[in-house]
């Protein structure tokens, strides 16, 4: 019998390679479809190895939510960037590739951030996500997330709507 761990531990140097993978890989899979094809590939060449190495080290938070050797996911999380909504942080992305989906792992990054934000004095939190992404939007509807918010975001020639949820704790 060989036993799989699975651990969530905050993002070195080391990992840009598979960050830029995972992120590569769900962003495809997610917005192919719904982001028009050029931007969706500008959106995902942007953010290769150098991009997630230069933002570890600058000090962002970003954690990752490893099974076994592989990144199954992750999740990067700051102060709010919207000053009109009153909560104190963010989660900015959260991501993981489409055969870890569906089994507790987006829970787990999305408890782990909520907890790192709250610790470090951020209390509440929001999420944006596209209107039309739909596996999203129920997802933070099963996590207790209330829409406050909604704006638009352009895409090339296609704006599309995306709503923030919130967390008050
Ligand atoms: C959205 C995402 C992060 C959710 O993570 P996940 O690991 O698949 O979700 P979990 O298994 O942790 O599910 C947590 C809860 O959300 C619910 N949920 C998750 N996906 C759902 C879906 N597509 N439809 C309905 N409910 C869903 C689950 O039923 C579960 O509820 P429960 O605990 O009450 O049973 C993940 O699927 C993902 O990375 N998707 C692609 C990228 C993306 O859209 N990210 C968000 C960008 S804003």
């Amino acid at each position: 019998m060989s036993t799989i761990l699975i651990d969530i531990r905050r993002a070195k140097p080391d990992d840009a390679v598979s960050l830029a993978d995972t992120h590569d890989e769900a962003w495809r899979a997610a917005y192919m479809g719904l982001i028009p094809g050029p931007e969706l590939e500008k959106l995902v060449q942007r953010r290769g190895p150098s991009w997630w190495d230069a933002a570890i080290r600058r000090g962002s938070r970003i954690a990752l939510l490893t099974f076994g050797d592989e990144v199954a996911g992750y999740a990067n999380f700051g102060r709010n960037r919207a000053k009109s909504l009153h909560y104190g942080g963010e989660i900015y992305e959260l991501y993981l590739r489409p055969e870890y989906q569906g089994l507790g792992f987006g829970r787990r990054l999305f408890s782990m951030a909520k907890r790192d934000l709250h610790e470090s004095g951020q209390n509440g939190l929001v999420v944006w996500a596209l209107s039309d992404n739909e596996p999203a939007v129920n997802f933070y509807r099963a996590l207790g997330g209330r829409a406050v918010a909604r704006s638009t975001e352009r895409f090339g020639t296609k704006v599309l709507d995306k709503v923030a949820f919130a967390w008050t704790r």
